[in-house]
């Protein structure tokens, strides 16, 4: 049997090749390799301006590369917009979180794909509250997100307990990947380490993940690789396990 070059090399789930992106007269991405492999947490970092944000919009379809090429599971793909990166089962959570603030918990979690109330339900809308609910414990308790009650409005709830909602709502989709910008930015020192365990979490259940974060002890914590930009340009990738915090450091602000 023929196997050609595009699938002989399958070893990673996500492999960005050769990335180049401008704006303008800003190169935010130069011949850019990125590799994201199955059961692997990725912390992706650089100094504000790096191109980490441009990076994973183009994995995830909200920009395309002006060259390169994106290949998922060993096949090569044009991720043209984000429905097309969801179906290949990457999800992104965003730091604004889309939650709507007025609905409770267990809304916004089937915000779009609501459970609907028997043949009448499905022809005129109505929701299943009940299975609404219980669903939504279900994805809480299979998360081990401590939340009082799933009825609780979002408005009500903390910075840490709304970025983990948020990722409820794409692990719930059975997601293959995770992306994750700054998502523990806005919330206290606290709840960080819940949000950590909650990426943690993900691993286990076979999703992989990238990662971005200022907080370098904080990728540290989670990732099993670490990959460096510095100006639209890869700078570092490498084992966690090899690396001191200082040399990451080093990596960001070298010129
Ligand atoms: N939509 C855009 N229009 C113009 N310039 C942009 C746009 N998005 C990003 N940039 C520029 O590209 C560079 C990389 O940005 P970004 O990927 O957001 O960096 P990071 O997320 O690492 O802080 C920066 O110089 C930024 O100003
Ligand atoms: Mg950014």
């Amino acid at each position: 049997m023929q196997v050609t070059a595009k699938t002989s090399t399958a070893t990673s789930l996500v492999k960005m090749e050769k990335i180049y992106k401008h704006f303008g007269g800003v190169v935010a991405l130069q011949d850019v390799d990125f590799d994201l492999n199955y059961n692997e947490i990725v912390g992706l970092v650089g100094d504000n301006g790096a191109g980490k944000s441009t990076l994973i919009k183009i994995l995830s379809g909200a920009l395309t590369p002006d060259d390169g090429k994106i290949y998922f599971e060993g096949n090569e793909v044009e991720i043209s917009n984000p429905k097309i990166a969801k179906e290949l089962g990457i999800e992104t959570v965003y730091q604004d979180l889309a939650l709507v603030e007025n609905l409770d918990v267990a809304s916004n979690l089937f915000l779009g794909r609501e459970f609907k109330k028997g043949v009448l339900g499905k022809l005129f809308g109505v929701i299943d509250k009940k299975r609404t609910y219980s669903e939504a414990e279900k994805v809480m308790r299979n998360l081990k997100i401590h939340i009082d009650s799933v009825k609780t409005i979002v408005q009500n709830l903390s910075g840490g307990q709304r970025q983990a909602v948020a990722i409820g709502k794409t692990v719930y989709l059975s997601p293959k990947v995770i992306i994750m910008d700054e998502p523990t930015a806005a919330i206290g020192v606290k709840e960080r380490k819940v949000i950590l365990d909650l990426i943690l979490s993900l691993k286990e259940k076979g999703i992989s993940v990238i990662f971005i974060s200022h907080n370098i002890p904080e990728v540290f914590s989670v990732a099993d690789r670490i990959v460096v930009l510095n100006r639209g340009l890869k700078v570092g990738d490498e084992k966690a396990s090899n690396l001191t915090v200082d040399d990451v450091v080093k990596l960001l602000v070298g010129s």
